[in-house]
């Protein structure tokens, strides 16, 4: 083997147990379950309780990745958490979740993506095991939108829901499994489309930022939509074609779930026929981070993924940011019982 690869050997996920239907919203706020399901394809979302955090969703999602198998916290070399809603500024939430599994070997750190911060953290990970410095890397996406959605603002509202997803990173056992590829990329000209303006150093926190709603998200949606339409089939049929593939190869696309459309115009481009596709966003929302390694954790525990699958994910979020990343499973990636 010239090159050692990272492989998945572990996935799991968690979703806060409050159910906020779209008849839910239409209490609060000007709109309807027809329209969102229409526009969006939401049917529901889950949002945290007064009680939850971010790392508490980490914490049970590590936890399922692990159910029924042996778990020792002390040999995670590393801990990555893609999140924009960390459990607050400082200290990260990756050192917060060290703290609550009790990974006392590990360290760790938080990296801001948006939608694609799962993939770009997947990615950083994989590096270190590549290097031969790192043996076992948990990477967790995770994200509480509720905490900064503005329930005046039907626009943004409606699409987000909180939920976390986490996978263990390791060394592949074969040189043609685990992850092949990647292509991650930004356009910080895309910005202006969708951000949080307060709490950060340029606006901290003040009674004229709450009054003014800067601590909710703010997008423009029409542009964000232009743009994730195009540039996630874009980066998708690229890592194809230079991997001399093509999607008849593909046994799951695993997209970032942001709106129906924008996943069903990505799989029409791709020419992808519906089984191929993980989709969740008709239950969970838009949970950033995290929807990838849901769809990736859900898919594995309905059984939808075999060895030797080869895998798609693609993603597109504020930045702009946006990739995507090819993976072949593999032995790792079984079950306990079936390995
Ligand atoms: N209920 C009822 N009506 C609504 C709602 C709502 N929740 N939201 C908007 N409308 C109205 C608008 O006010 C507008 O009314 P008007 O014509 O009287 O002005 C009408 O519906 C149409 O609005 P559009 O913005 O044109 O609706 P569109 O079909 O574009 O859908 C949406 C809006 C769902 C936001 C879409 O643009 C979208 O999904 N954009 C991409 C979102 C995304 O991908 N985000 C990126 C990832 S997130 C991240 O990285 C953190």
């Amino acid at each position: 083997m010239d090159k050692v690869r990272a492989q998945i050997s572990a996935v799991g996920m968690y979703m806060p147990e409050q159910h906020i239907s779209n008849h839910d919203l239409s209490e609060v706020v000007n709109t309807s379950d027809e329209w969102i399901r229409e526009r969006t394809g939401i049917g529901e979302r889950r949002f945290v309780s007064d009680k939850e955090a971010n790392s508490d969703l980490s914490v049970k999602a590590i936890q399922n990745a692990f159910e029924g198998r042996d778990f020792h916290p002390e040999e995670i070399d590393l801990i990555i958490v893609a999140t924009v809603t960390p459990d607050m500024m400082f200290p990260s939430t990756a050192c917060i979740i060290q703290e609550k599994i009790k990974a006392k070997n590990a360290w760790g750190f938080d990296l801001s993506g948006a939608c694609s911060g799962f993939l770009y953290a997947l990615t950083t990970a994989a590096q270190f095991i590549q290097s031969g410095t790192h043996k076992k890397i948990l990477v967790v996406g995770t994200d509480v939108m509720s905490s900064i959605l503005n329930f005046e603002d039907r626009t943004t509202c409606v699409l987000f829901g909180d939920g976390a997803g986490a996978v263990l990173l390791e060394p592949a056992q074969k040189d043609d499994e685990g992850i092949l590829d990647f292509i991650l990329r930004s356009d910080g000209s895309g910005g202006k489309f969708l951000y949080m303006p307060g709490g950060g150093s340029l606006h901290p926190a003040s009674h004229e930022t709450i009054d003014q709603k800067m601590h909710y998200v703010h997008q423009d949606g029409r542009n964000v939509f232009k743009f994730a339409v195009k540039l996630m089939s874009q980066v998708s049929r690229e890592i194809l074609e230079r991997n001399g593939y093509s999607t008849k190869d593909v046994s799951l696309f695993i997209p970032h779930q942001a709106n129906m459309r924008i996943i069903r115009s990505s799989v029409e481009r791709l020419k992808l026929s519906p089984e191929q596709v993980v989709i969740n966003i008709d239950r969970y929302a838009n949970t950033t981070a995290a929807t990838i390694p849901i769809g990736l954790a859900e898919a594995f525990q309905q059984g939808r993924i075999k060895k030797g699958d080869l895998l798609l994910m693609a993603s597109f979020g504020a930045g702009f940011t946006w990739g995507s990343l090819l993976l072949r499973w593999g032995d790792l990636g079984q079950p306990p019982g079936d390995q």
